[in-house]
């Protein structure tokens, strides 16, 4: 099971990576994770990303590639069930992807594409809350801690993500609509797309999810 997630920023990618991930014990590696740990490290890398991250910019491909390249060799991942979340967001990157996981006797087996309006998706962004230490995502809203602005599994204080303003948004936006959905329409004429309407609670898109996954893996 070989799965690439997409769809505009706020979608509910990561949300619905994790419970997939969770559900069939499978690798979820979502770039944005991986670039916010090295920023939060300090690391070569992360100096190198921060400042287009936190402007809602695209960080470069090569840095990218480079990086989800380490990953999936990492315990021999590239050949085991995964889902990928937040690559490709170029048409130069979903081309490199390719021709990596060909060289590696991999393919990417199904894109799932979760559909979200504007509107909603400022809704999302507005009032999602980060635990800094794990990672795990909350909304004031729809999925909020049991204690307030504290951290389920940490205990710690929740933050608002820096690209969570709305200049960042706003960018993040333009970035996905000129660079990444073209990645949409190219998944689309290889055949390997999947739409989801990302309306909805949690457990309702998770359930079309799932159904897809079901429907091409006949599990
Ligand atoms: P990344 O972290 O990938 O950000 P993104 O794509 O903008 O996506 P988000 O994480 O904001 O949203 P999501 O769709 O995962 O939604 P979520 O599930 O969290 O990337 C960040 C940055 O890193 C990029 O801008 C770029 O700079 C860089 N980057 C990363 N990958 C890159 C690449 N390949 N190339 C270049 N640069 C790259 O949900 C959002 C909120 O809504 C949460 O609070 C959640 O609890 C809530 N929620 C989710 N689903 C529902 C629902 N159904 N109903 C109600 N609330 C919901």
């Amino acid at each position: 099971m070989r799965i690439v997630i997409l769809g505009p920023p706020g979608a509910g990618k990561g949300t619905q990576a994790k419970l997939l991930a969770c559900n069939y014990n499978i690798a979820h590696i979502a770039t944005g994770d991986i670039l916010r740990q090295a920023v939060a490290e300090r690391s070569y890398t992360g100096e190198k990303v921060a400042s287009y991250i936190m402007r809602g910019y695209l960080v470069p491909d090569e840095i990218i590639m480079e990086l989800i390249r380490e990953t999936l060799k990492k315990n021999n991942l590239v050949r085991s069930d995964f889902i990928l979340d937040g690559i490709p967001r170029t048409i130069s990157q979903l081309k490199d992807l390719q021709e990596f996981l060909t060289q590696q006797n991999s393919n990417l087996e199904l894109a799932i594409y979760i559909k979200l309006r504007d509107e909603e998706i400022l809704r999302r962004l507005g009032g999602r809350r980060v635990c800094p230490s794990c990672g795990n995502n909350y909304h004031i809203i729809f999925s909020p801690p049991v204690e307030e602005n504290l951290c389920n599994y940490c205990r710690i204080e929740l933050k608002h993500r820096q690209d969570d303003k709305e200049d960042a948004i706003k960018q993040r936006l333009e970035e996905y609509e000129n660079k990444t959905y073209p990645c949409i329409q190219y998944y689309k004429k290889e055949g390997i797309l999947e739409e989801v309407d990302g309306e909805g609670s949690i457990e309702e898109v998770f359930a079309r999810v799932n159904k897809i996954v079901l429907e091409r893996f006949k599990r």
